[in-house]
This record gives structure tokens, sequence and C-alpha cells, in this order.
């Protein structure tokens, strides 16, 4: 009696005192196991002398049962601290401050575009898409540029071997809306054009954005009018000074370069304008009537204005970039800048 008592305190005392499942299952073993100290008394039941083997049994029965209740005890609150703990080391903390993602922003080129093109619709301009893969009839034939012109020397342009070209300019744009659509015209195309030259301020693509207005009563006048409202939309300045000078292209006439009071300096002279006071921001004229009747539109009805403005030019302005390569190095440091 007395053994199956301290056999029973010690395990009772083993058991509260284990740490882990592990521990708990080698003290069930040892006490309740096929040969652990329990089974033992049990089986030494057999040599005890009859009367004695009742009591001897019930208390070994009991004995089993305090300790295998007090194992599953234990092991249910070994499981439920673990719990506890794994819940406390996974614990989220809501007022951390989250990962951050970089939000992109648009090229500035892009920007200028934009405001570009939104200036123009707001006119009743309609934006149409051209092709940056012409063949020569729609990037000089048609624009009154013929083979030997020189104006083709000009254009430094790029070939394929099939004759084919890398547009030169968007006033190729001009001819595929002439050619698929009746006047009048009121359209502008964005686009890159490419011309094989390549320095400090030239790069070998840049952007221009074509204008075309064809209708009976368009003149040189709402030529000027639209162009400088435009800049002084553009530029945000309503008392921005312009000029238009004459000029030459094949494909208008008569034809004129817009200036504008240099922006850096406002028309002292500076390294910007090579002190002169004016930039020269875009090309425009009355489309040429050589031009009207290869597009089989009758020029005593019909006539309009065209123009190609050059949107990096713009852009470097209205922002204040002094050197073009900026736009096509994608320096991030740059490009968070807009
Ligand atoms: N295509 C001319 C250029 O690239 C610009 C221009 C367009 C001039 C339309 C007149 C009319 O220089």
């Amino acid at each position: 009696m007395g053994d199956i008592l301290t056999l029973t305190q010690k395990a009772l005392k083993d058991i509260d005192e284990s740490a882990s499942s592990i521990e708990l299952e080698s003290l069930r073993l040892q006490y309740l196991g096929k040969k652990g100290s329990i089974s033992l008394l049990l089986q030494s039941i057999g040599a005890m002398p009859l009367q004695k083997r009742g009591q001897f049994g019930s208390d070994v029965n009991v004995a089993k049962n305090k300790i295998s209740t007090q194992i599953q005890e234990k092991s249910k609150l070994i499981k439920e601290q673990l719990l506890e703990k794994k819940l406390q080391s996974e614990v989220l903390d809501l007022t951390l401050p989250g990962r951050k993602h970089n939000k992109g922003s648009l090229h500035p080129v892009t920007l200028t575009l934009n405001r570009i093109n939104d200036f123009f619709i707001s006119l009743g301009f309609e934006k149409v898409k051209g092709d940056e893969i012409e063949d020569e009839y729609h990037n000089f034939e048609a624009l009154n540029i013929p083979k030997s012109h020189p104006a083709r020397a000009m254009h430094d342009t790029f070939y394929f071997p099939d004759g084919r070209l890398l547009r030169t300019h968007t006033s190729s744009a001009q001819i595929h809306q002439m050619e698929n659509n009746e006047p009048p015209h009121q359209v502008i195309s964005p686009g890159r054009v490419y011309r094989c030259d390549s320095d400090l301020t030239h790069t070998p693509m840049f952007h221009q954005v074509e204008g075309l207005w064809i209708d009976k009563k368009i003149t040189f006048a709402n030529l000027l009018a639209n162009l400088e409202l435009f800049l002084k939309t553009f530029f945000e300045d309503e008392d921005l000074k312009i000029r238009a000078r004459p000029s030459y292209f094949p494909f208008t006439e008569p034809s004129a370069e817009i200036d504008i009071c240099c922006v850096m300096c406002e028309g002292e002279g500076c390294r910007v304008c090579s002190g002169s006071g004016w930039i020269e921001v875009l090309g425009c004229g009355m489309v040429h009537p050589n031009v009207l009747k290869m597009m089989k539109i009758d020029n005593n009805k019909y006539q309009g204005y065209a123009f190609g403005l050059g949107v990096e030019r713009l852009a470097m302005l209205y922002y204040g970039i002094s050197d073009l390569r900026l736009f096509f190095e994608n320096d991030l440091r740059f490009l968070r800048q807009f």
C-alpha cells in the first residue's frame, strides 16, 4: 500500500514538472506502459496471498486512473500553452507602417504631348494616328518634295533595304488624312519621328505633333491666331511675345517659322537663345496648292494651314530642362521630378 502511494505521488510530481509532450510521453511509458511501474505492480498480484489481492488490485487501479487523468490534463495544458505562445509570436501590429509602393508618373514628353493634344482637341481638332514606317511617296513626293529636291538631303533619312523609311516628320500623316477622307480636315497627329542625326541638341528619335486644318475659309490669319493662342496657353503666359518669321517648306506656301520670346532670359539674349532673345518652336504655312492638287482637293474651294511642332523642344522650354539627353536616359532621379 505504501509503495503504491509513494509511486503515485512521485508520478504526479513528475507529470506536473514535465515541460513538453515528449517528456510527458516518456513518463506515460515509464508508469503506464507495458513494462511500466503500474503494470509491474499488477503483475505482482499473482504472487500475493488471496485475501490481499482484491484490495491491492483496486488500489493499483485507483493509482493508474489518477496518473492517467493527470497525464491527460497536463497534455491539454501543454498544448494550450503552445498555442498561446504561437499566437503571441504571430501577433499582427496593425499600427506598423506599411511597405511602400513607389508610384510611377508620366514621362515629361508624355505630359507635354497630352497638354498639346488637349489644347487642339479643345479647338475642335481630331486626333489621328500616323505610321512610323512610311514610303517615299507619303514622306516626300506627296508633300511636294520630289526625288532631286535638296530638302531630301536635309532630312537625314533612315531607309530600309526595301526602300521604305522611318518617317522624318509627322507631315506624312497629312497625306494619309487627305487620301482617306473628304474635306474639311481638322486633325492633329502626334508621334515619333526619326532622323539620322545625333549630337547635343539632336537625337535620332524625337516627337512631333502635326496639325492640319483645311476648309473653305481657313486663312493665314487663322493660322497665326490659333498658334499664338496655343503658345500663350502652353506657356501659361498671356503676354508671351511671338513672331512669325518667313521660312521655306516645300509643302507650304507661304511658310513661316514661329519664334517665342526666350523664356529663359525674357528676350535679353542668353546661351539658350544664342543671344538672339528668340527661340524657334515650330514650322507652319498654308498647304501648298501642289499638295492639294495631288490629293485631288479643289484648291479654289478649299485651302488651309499645316504646322509641325517639336515636342521635346517645347518640353525643355516649359520645364526649364537644358539637356535633351535627359529625356532618353531614364534616370529615375530626373523622372521622379514630374
Ligand atoms: N514637317 C516640318 C518639319 O519637320 C514642319 C512643318 C509641318 C512645317 C507642317 C510646315 C507645315 O520640319
